[in-house]
């Protein structure tokens, strides 16, 4: 009988373990790791993790109500000097009382108020767009989803100091790339990467302060700074707790969104097919060249598109979990302590749940399938799901459908589209698109 205490560990280097072949083709690495089992041990110098890949053990770590699960020590790390008093990285009671001071901004019935100004930030933002200009794709959708959350769910002046935002998210992202050979020094060792990230920071601390103290001033409403303001006013939020959680925001909300339409206008412009239907949907269905709220549900092709593409760009592509005392999954036996990466990356990817896995088949939505709820959840899932899904579908749907309605994209990207493994699922080149208006 197999001794089914310890997970299969697939070979790796007797010194640094999974290391190299994380770090040749991470992702790669990560489906074929995924092929040993359900829960696999990974090592990495002083780290290990498990990779788990059974769509009912991801739901049972995300749902679990005993608090066996926390998020990983790992996410606090990375996001550590930034949101150290944010929902993001809080656990247990202070968890609870920071997401439901948020909750309230987070309304289906007040996101979809803020469908308006989504589809007016889209428009200026390609109305100022040249007919023939290049222009940096991902760079664009960045500033564009940055605009929209200031403009809306926030409530914050972002005019000109979008640069102060993308620039701690890059020395963030940066800090956190698991490849970087100082990840291997002690924390205290500083690096130019350390040095850079600090100055970033300051400048964005700098900034919220800015925000917030006008904010102080006007009146409030139920954005989020709003909300996170009342909180403080009532003495259910300390400052800090509301700077870090503002900054959080600012960060969580505009990065993956902005990969999410840099990936579907890359697919798109990789399968004129698609591109063409969705352009016919959209001129079917849209009258007066912008799209709501409401047309949004007829938009059943950019529904499925939008989709296909968090399917096979996911993002968010692992989410981190940590046994806080030792755990039975899957017939093993875990430490407490122990990692475990619930890849969105893997799932989305797995054979068993998805025909096909790497091709761009936004039909494939059509007819919903009987397969595991976690075998797709861009999302993640239980009661620490994102708290700004809602307001990301709406804000994908209604970007997409006005630049479809207004401009053609053609992309191009100068090598074969691959990702750095860090926080967010980033494309390693530039993405680059000429612009057609319609
Ligand atoms: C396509 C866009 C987005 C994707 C794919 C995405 C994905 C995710 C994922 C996978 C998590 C991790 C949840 C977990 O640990 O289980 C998360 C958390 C979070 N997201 Fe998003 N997100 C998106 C957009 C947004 C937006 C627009 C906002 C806010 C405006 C936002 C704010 C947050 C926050 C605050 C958390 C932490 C929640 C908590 O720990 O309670 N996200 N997101």
């Amino acid at each position: 009988m197999s001794d089914l205490s310890t997970p299969p560990t697939p070979d790796g280097g007797a010194l640094l373990g999974h290391t190299r072949a994380f770090s040749r083709d991470p992702f790669g690495a990560l489906e074929r790791w995924a092929d040993h089992g359900d829960v696999v041990r990974l090592e990495f110098p002083g780290e290990t993790f498990y990779l788990v890949s059974d769509p009912a053990l991801i739901e049972r770590v995300l749902h679990d109500a005993d608090g066996r699960f926390v998020i990983a020590e790992q996410q606090r790390r990375a996001f550590a000097d930034v949101e150290d008093h944010a929902v993001t990285t809080a656990v247990g009671d202070r968890w609870r009382r920071l997401r439901t001071a948020l909750q309230p901004a987070f309304a289906r019935n007040t996101i979809d108020r803020y469908a308006d100004g989504m589809v007016e930030q889209t428009v200026s933002r390609v109305e100022a767009w040249d007919d023939g200009e290049e222009i940096d794709l991902h760079r664009e959708m960045r500033y564009l989803t940055l605009d929209i959350l200031a403009e809306t769910l926030l409530g914050v002046d972002i005019g000109g100091n979008e640069d102060v935002v993308l620039d701690a998210t890059d020395a963030l992202v940066d800090r956190a790339d698991p490849r970087r050979p100082a990840q291997l020094l002690p924390d205290w060792v500083p690096t130019p990467t350390d040095r850079r990230f600090r100055r970033k920071v300051a400048a964005l601390d700098s900034y919220v302060d800015r925000c917030l103290a006008a904010r102080q001033e006007g009146s409030r409403g139920d954005d989020a700074c709003s909300v996170l303001l009342d909180a403080h006013d009532r003495g259910e939020l300390t400052g800090e707790e509301v700077r870090h959680n503002l900054v959080a925001l600012l960060l969580a909300g505009s990065d993956t969104s902005a990969l999410g339409l840099t990936y579907c206008w890359y697919l798109l412009s990789t399968h004129p097919d698609a591109y063409s239907a969705l352009v016919a949907e959209y001129d079917e269905h849209v009258e007066s060249k912008r799209p709501t709220a409401e047309s949004r549900e007829r938009l059943d092709g950019l529904r499925n598109a939008v989709s296909e593409t968090l399917r096979l760009y996911p993002p968010t592509w692992n989410t981190m979990r940590q046994a806080v005392r030792p755990v039975m999954l899957g017939g093993y036996r875990l430490p407490e302590g122990a990692e475990l990466m619930l890849s969105q990356w893997v799932l989305h990817r797995d054979e068993r749940f998805w025909e096909s896995p790497s091709a761009f088949r936004p039909s494939r939505w059509e007819d919903e399938r009987d397969r595991p709820e976690y075998a797709y959840f861009p999302f993640s899932g239980g009661p620490r799901h994102c708290i700004g899904m809602h307001f990301a579908w709406l804000e994908l749907h209604l970007a997409l459908a006005t630049m479809i309605g207004r401009v053609e994209l053609d992309v191009t990207i100068d090598e074969t589209l691959t990702f750095a493994p860090t926080l967010s699922l980033r494309p390693e080149a530039e993405i680059s698109a000429i612009v057609r208006h319609r």
